[in-house]
């Protein structure tokens, strides 16, 4: 087994990469790790610099022998790398703030994975992870992507489409509805198992255990009393007694965009007035905050401010990932991988969110069955969103990308649609090359 892992984070200079540099250095005694290289674009370089900074204090700390390096050289950082970590936000937070507010001016839903905003943010994203995967493919063949970036699934869904490299897609959602279900609970999460099924930010619990004991029942009585079962990136109104009665499965945090769409609408419009402004921006304060933080010299550890983002503590759920497969654990972790009939009304080739048996030779998924009707269909209209995305993205078509947006049922209509895509094709055609032809004929 090789004893000098070396990982590559792309995306080196996010504000989340103490998260995991706290946890490769927790779970070190599993993970040799040897070289840890974090690689970002020009732009971001000076963050890169506080990151890296702390990281060379953090392992320092830790008393550990594990090679820090730094570089906006991709190709150089990812020669023979295990294990490529990808974390990348394409035009940053002002393309976000972007992304959650066009959508707002037309009514609709503005969030930063889902309906209009996880769409624009597809078509940044896409192409330039195809081209990190070209550079893995070339230097790194036998390397695992682990990766992160947002919308994950539909990532997940266009590297396994347009490349060989080896991936699995993964978030911190269901390991959030782990957490909050063994606090509810007042239980360690480790006692706590949930068979997942659906997509990426669009998945269930179907069945919930302590001990290996179904608690189903359980858990959702306490969720009809009102318990928490939110994160911190989503407003956590309860959810109605009547669905969840009616549902009997565990909807995600994100559920609520679909089946309280009025609601969350209205939270995000109360957010603008009262100042507090579009999730990008408040993460834009906060990431001022911990930049600050992060540049005090005396500081050596991960500070506490970083969970109050939507993606605290997901480096336990990566690291633990990596862990897995370097030491083939087959343990189960709820993975974004391809369906292979794990559920039995999707096609195989696509990916989806379920737990999955995690060795040397990657993710194998539990097979769930047949989606309970109830959800069946919005788990294939998002799909089918999801496909077309990847299309529109890959290709610059732009009767995909017209197709997509409206068959996503936080759209729904043609007439909003085209206006829509028409607004975000123009916001974001510096990063979208692949439609500037299309864009002229249509001129
Ligand atoms: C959740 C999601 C992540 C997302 C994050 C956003 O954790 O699972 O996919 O990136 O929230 O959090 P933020 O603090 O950036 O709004």
């Amino acid at each position: 087994m090789n004893n000098r892992l070396k990982i590559v984070v792309i995306g080196g200079g996010s504000s989340y990469t103490p998260e995991l540099v706290e946890g490769l250095i927790k779970r070190f005694h599993e993970l040799p790790i040897a070289e840890l290289h974090l690689v970002d674009i020009e732009d971001g370089k000076h963050k890169l610099d506080i990151i890296y900074d702390l990281t060379q204090r953090m392992i320092a700390k830790a008393g550990l022998c594990i090679e820090v390096r730094k570089t906006v050289n991709r190709r150089e950082a990812l020669s023979d790398a295990d294990f490529v970590v990808t974390q990348i936000r394409v035009g940053g937070l002002k393309c976000r703030a972007n992304d959650e507010k066009l959508p707002l001016k037309h009514n609709l839903i503005g969030q930063e994975t889902n309906g209009a905003g996880g769409f624009a943010k597809a078509l940044r994203t896409i192409p330039a992870i195809l081209d990190i995967c070209k550079d893995i493919e070339e230097l790194a063949p036998n390397a695992w992507l682990i990766n992160f970036t947002n919308p994950a699934g539909i990532i997940t869904e266009a590297v396994t489409r347009y490349s060989k490299v080896k991936v699995i897609g993964l978030c911190n959602v269901p390991l959030g509805m782990i957490n909050n279900v063994a606090q509810i609970l007042e239980v360690a999460s480790s006692r706590i198992n949930i068979d997942f099924v659906g997509l990426n930010h669009m998945v269930f619990g179907k069945d919930i255990y302590l001990d290996g004991n179904k608690i189903t029942d359980l858990v959702l009585k306490r969720v009809c009393d009102g318990a928490y079962m939110s994160m911190n990136n989503i407003p956590d109104l309860n959810w109605s007694v009547d669905f969840i009665k009616a549902l009997r499965l565990l909807p995600c945090p994100y559920h609520r965009y679909y089946f309280m769409t009025d609601k969350m609408l209205d939270e995000e419009r109360k957010a603008i007035e009262d100042g507090s402004g579009v999730r990008a921006e408040q993460v834009q304060k906060i990431e001022h905050e911990l930049f600050e933080l992060y540049k005090e010299p005396m500081l050596d550890v991960k500070p506490a401010v970083l969970e109050k983002r939507g993606g605290a503590y997901y480096s336990e759920a990566a690291v633990s990932l990596i862990s897995s497969i370097h030491n083939d654990k087959k343990a189960i972790h709820a993975v974004n991988v391809r369906n292979n009939s794990a559920i039995a009304n999707l096609p195989e080739d696509v990916i989806v969110e379920v737990n999955a048996v995690i060795g040397r030779n990657g993710a194998i998924p539990i097979t769930t069955g047949q989606l309970p009707i109830h959800i069946n269909g919005l788990i294939q209209s998002i799909k089918s969103f999801e496909l077309l995305t990847v299309e529109a993205a890959v290709l610059g078509d732009y009767y995909k990308a017209l197709m997509a947006l409206t068959i996503n049922p936080l759209i729904g209509a043609i007439d909003i649609a085209k206006k829509v895509l028409d607004e975000i094709l123009q916001q974001n055609i510096s990063y979208l090359p692949q439609f500037k032809k299309e864009l002229r004929e249509k001129e």
